[in-house]
């Protein structure tokens, strides 16, 4: 025998071999149009048996169809999976050439499960596919739970009203500007208002104006073409706009914003589109506007710092959220809720404050609102070991009561020995915050004054004033505020 006949021998056992391994299979001439299909293949795609599938194009026949790279290419495609219903049908796609070896058309076949030697790899596959459906389903479920606007604890009259207005607010397509001290939730809120509207599967893209220095904020708002920057950003970027396109743009602290981009800014509500920096193109976007500040912006626009058109058109739909010494019903719930999510966390026995910790904490004012109760339970838990969180843990956490000392009084301790001595590093960041809160009250707000007041750079003072939101302002004294 020689090798002539040994293949001519091993094609037919293959193409008998063949004949016994497809469930389906079909042909397309050059064009992709069907010339040939097996009833097996025609009951698998559910053919109407009406019309002749001879003829068709192979896209309206099976609408994914990937036959036609073969016809570009000329070259099979051995083993594909491709699903069906719940299946995954193992197919193959062969060029066919004519006589004199030109391509003339291609062949499908499927290999359904007679295949057996191929059974665990698309078992395998399908559990993987499995998987990752679940996956993809339960982070979509926690995305939505962490940002929906049930995670916005409170029952007081004031909360549900805000919690309506700003579910009405999810459903209208227009900017929505959200006031409130720091440490209210306005950020929680704008998470939730995207999440309940119908942008939620896009990205809500948040950028904190005042967390930026001015020279940067340009760029990461509007983009750069490239060749705007020298350097690393030489090959330009998108900007924080861009990528919200479809979705939302989250503007913080937008009282922040410095007057030129103010104008750049208006463009974008107007008109919906961007320029970047360095370029001269315009590029479309579609985004929803959300923001918030902690400033006074009527009075801004009123002393000529914030232009009056642009927060005409941010203030479509106003939002406020109520400071929390405003709606102390809310502490229980609040407390519980904080308590039970740092308790997930670090795992541990579930935590919560007695009667008589309520009641201490109700005589708090609360200047860094939730954000600073937070802090405080945080502080708390870590201090004790105790379930139950009272007085005794509590009030040296706290600022004196009323009609205390001064602002830096130490806080009363149980006395003894170490009464009224605290930490050097502690007395020092109390100072330099409440040196920092003094600035920006006397500037009504304008950190670029405040830190010139203080002699240190911007962006000093953005790094401490960040560390500050941190740790949290609870020196301030109760008796001072308001
Ligand atoms: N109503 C609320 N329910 C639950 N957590 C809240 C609530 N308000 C604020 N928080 C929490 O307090 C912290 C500060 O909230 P944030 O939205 O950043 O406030 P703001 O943007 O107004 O300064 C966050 O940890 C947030 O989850
Ligand atoms: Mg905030």
């Amino acid at each position: 025998m020689d090798e002539q006949d040994v293949r001519r021998q091993a094609a037919k056992s293959l193409s008998a071999l063949f004949d016994t391994l497809y469930e389906g299979a079909f042909a397309v001439d050059l064009s992709g149009r069907v010339t040939w299909m097996n009833h097996k293949f025609k009951a698998l795609i559910g053919w109407n048996g009406i019309e002749p599938v001879e003829g068709q194009a192979i896209e309206d026949v099976l609408p994914k169809s990937r036959m036609h790279r073969v016809l570009e290419t000329g070259q099979a495609d051995l083993l594909d999976l491709v699903p069906l219903g719940r299946h995954q049908l193992t197919v193959s796609r062969l060029p066919l050439h004519d006589d004199t070896g030109t391509l003339a058309g291609a062949m499908g076949v499927i290999l359904y499960d007679r295949l057996h030697s191929l059974k665990p790899l698309v078992d395998r596959f399908q559990t993987l596919q499995e998987d990752l459906e679940k996956a993809r389903h339960e982070l979509a479920r926690t995305r939505a739970a962490k940002y929906s606007l049930a995670t916005f604890v409170g029952a007081s009259e004031a909360v549900r009203a805000l919690k309506r207005r700003a579910r009405q607010a999810a459903d209208r397509d227009v900017p929505v500007l959200i006031t409130g001290e720091t440490g209210v939730g306005k950020e929680l809120l704008a998470h939730g208002i995207h999440a309940a509207s119908g942008r939620a599967a896009k990205p809500m893209v948040r950028i904190n104006v005042s967390a930026i220095p001015e020279g940067l904020l340009e760029g990461e708002l509007f983009g750069a073409a490239p060749g705007a920057y020298t350097g690393a950003d030489r090959k330009g970027r998108e900007g924080k706009i861009k990528l919200a396109d479809g979705g939302t743009l989250f503007l913080d602290e937008i009282g922040d914003m410095p007057l030129a981009l103010q104008t750049k800014l208006l463009r974008v509500l107007q008109e919906q589109e961007i320029e970047p920096l360095g370029g001269n193109t315009v590029i479309p976007v579609n985004v929803r506007v959300l923001s918030a500040t902690s400033r006074n912006l009527p009075a801004m626009v009123a002393d000529g710092s914030f232009r009056a058109d642009l927060f005409y058109r941010l203030n479509v739909l106003p939002l406020h959220a109520p400071p929390l010494r405003d709606r102390l019903e809310d502490l229980p719930l609040l407390c519980d809720t904080l308590l039970d999510s740092m308790t997930e966390r670090d795992g541990g026995p579930p935590r919560s404050v007695s009667e008589k910790g309520l009641r201490r904490l109700a005589g708090h004012d609360w200047p860094g609102n939730v954000r600073e109760l937070r802090n405080v339970l945080e502080r708390a838990v870590s201090a004790t070991e105790d379930d139950q969180l009272g007085p005794g843990i509590l009030d040296p956490l706290l600022p004196p009561a009323k009609g205390g000392a001064g602002s830096l009084a130490p806080p009363l301790t149980e006395g003894g020995a170490g009464r009224g001595i605290r930490p050097l590093r502690d007395l020092l960041a109390e100072t330099e915050a409440a040196a920092i809160r003094a600035a920006l009250e006397a500037t009504n707000g304008n950190r670029g004054q405040a830190a010139k007041a203080l002699g240190i750079s911007r962006s000093q003072f953005y790094e401490k004033l960040a560390a500050m939101e941190v740790v949290e302002l609870s020196v301030r004294n109760s008796g001072q505020i308001r």
